[in-house]
């Protein structure tokens, strides 16, 4: 059998996650120096006038506070901090681990020095660490939610009784009961009126935005098939090692959240999210069914839940498929791309990662660049960054601006795939919704050191989805 596989990050360019690897170690030293690779553009020009508009209250600085601070809420934060139409600066911080929260904390103080404000009295260690750095925010303000995503549901519920604006990271639900809590919270905080963004970044890419709008128009016919493919190495921390005896469970499975379903849906959930979305936006719907196959190849002996590979037909209502294949295999073909196929030809929806997208529409299904109709955009600014300047544009000028419905359909339909593997059954949108396995139900009562949602048997090994054995829930 192959060597279990070293522990590396994907090796595609601009995918968010390149940091991890010291989320792994458990160690916070070498962040300073990768944080520059989040794929931000960090600017030097940072502080900007700020516009007219509803966000005009005692002063015109958007407060923000990061929950969250490992690698993906410290770049969030500083797209939120280099964006140009208004003054804004990070008021509060809150991290379950201090490690975590202090790297971040240095991190970004270094880079935007005048815009972060945490003092000792602002930074919130702990489960209920949340609470008191959105208690330091006004109605209006901003939360960035960066944890795991299990956590999504109960940070947003708070976030929305205190009237804040919110930027939550994808996925926002692992599982069905936490994806109908979160469609339910998605409602209250529209009649809020509060402003709401998930960290589905390519769905502000101007290029994709373009190509939707060319597929609309009909350049490409009627969509019969989508592909979508994210072939990479091990990825984030997928492969988890066997607990030392030293670690404390809970902050175990945490610091290693891929490897845990309750905590982030796995693998399939956490990276195949963005190609399976930016495949359905062009479709314009959500399937309403997914028929998966996966295994556990070359696991050595690793202890997480995820299969190294998955393959999912989805089904939309209209009969159209969309086929995805997912793989954190070394050695393999290598590819993260979407394409669209129509009745009169063909697109790129992205050919090697998030950005820069490459979207184009050719008028056969060779993809050969004599058959190109619309060869793309020549410039694709940084998606990350786009995210951020429409969301604060939206909560400066009042316009709406709420992600969480299609933000959840989209969890939705990753949980529906992966589900489908894990157990060998086709499964249903409708299945899904009235699923009754909710992976960490006490989530909100979590305290630091106490017990966590999964155990180990005697040999460290964690409850594993078998297919076709255990077909009512996925482990
Ligand atoms: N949009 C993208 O391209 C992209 C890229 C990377 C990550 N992400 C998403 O961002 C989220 C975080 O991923 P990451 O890579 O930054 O992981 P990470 O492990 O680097 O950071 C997560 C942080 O949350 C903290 N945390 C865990 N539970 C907490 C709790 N209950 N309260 C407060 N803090 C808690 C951890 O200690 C850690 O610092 C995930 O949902 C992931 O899918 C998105």
């Amino acid at each position: 059998m192959a060597e279990p596989h070293p522990k590396l990050s994907s090796s595609f360019p601009n995918t968010g996650y390149f940091i991890m690897t010291e989320a792994i170690n458990n160690t916070p030293t070498r962040r300073d120096a990768l944080v520059a690779g989040t794929g931000i553009a960090v600017g030097s020009a940072l502080t900007g006038l700020s516009l007219p508009g509803a966000f005009a209250g005692e002063s015109d600085i958007m407060q923000i506070a990061l929950v969250g601070c490992g690698g993906r809420g410290t770049g969030a934060a500083a797209n939120a901090l280099a964006t140009k139409n208004g003054p804004i600066k990070l008021v509060a911080m809150a991290d379950a681990y201090e490690d975590r929260l202090k790297t971040s904390n240095r991190v970004l103080t270094k880079r935007f020095k005048e815009q972060v404000e945490v003092g000792d009295d602002k930074q919130f260690v702990g489960f209920d660490g949340y609470k008191k750095a959105m208690d330091t925010l006004k109605p209006g303000d901003v939360v960035i939610m960066a944890t795991p995503p299990a956590f999504r549901w109960v940070m947003f519920k708070y976030a929305i009784e205190k009237g804040l604006n919110v930027f939550m990271e994808k996925p926002v639900a692992v599982d069905g009961p936490t994806s109908v809590k979160m469609f339910k919270l998605a409602e209250e905080a529209e009649k809020k009126k509060l402003k709401v963004a998930v960290g589905l970044m390519c769905r502000h890419c101007d290029a994709r935005g373009e190509l939707f709008k060319r597929i609309k128009g009909g350049e490409i016919g009627d969509l019969t098939l989508l592909r979508a493919y994210r072939l990479a190495g091990p990825t984030g921390n997928t492969p988890v090692a066997k607990k030392k005896p030293d670690q404390n469970e809970l902050e175990y499975q945490i610091r290693q959240f891929h490897g845990f379903l309750w905590a982030s849906g796995g693998a399939y959930s956490d990276f195949l999210i963005h190609n399976i979305d930016e495949c359905c936006w062009m479709k314009d719907a959500w399937p309403v069914s997914a028929k998966s196959n996966g295994g556990r190849h070359y696991r050595g002996n690793y202890v997480d839940q995820n299969f190294d590979a998955y393959t999912t037909e989805f089904t939309f209502a209209d009969g159209t498929k969309l086929i995805l294949e997912g793989r954190t295999m070394q050695g393999c073909h290598q590819e993260f791309a979407s394409y669209a196929h129509g009745t009169k030809g063909a697109a790129v929806i992205s050919e090697s990662g998030h950005a820069p997208s490459h979207a184009r529409t050719f008028k056969t299904h060779s993809f050969e660049d004599k058959d190109i109709i619309w060869p793309g955009m020549k410039e694709e600014p940084d998606p990350y960054q786009l995210e951020w300047e429409h969301f604060t544009e939206s909560i400066r000028k009042d316009k709406p601006h709420n992600e969480v419905k299609r933000g959840t359909e989209a969890s939705l339909v990753t949980a529906m795939g992966r589900m489908s593997a894990h157990t060998g059954r086709i499964i249903t949108r409708d299945e899904m919704l009235k699923c009754e396995h909710e992976f960490a139900p006490d989530i909100e009562k979590m305290v630091v050191g106490g017990p966590a949602p999964i155990i180990a048997d005697a040999d460290g090994k964690y409850p594993l989805p078998e297919p076709g054995r255990k077909t009512k829930r996925e482990y």
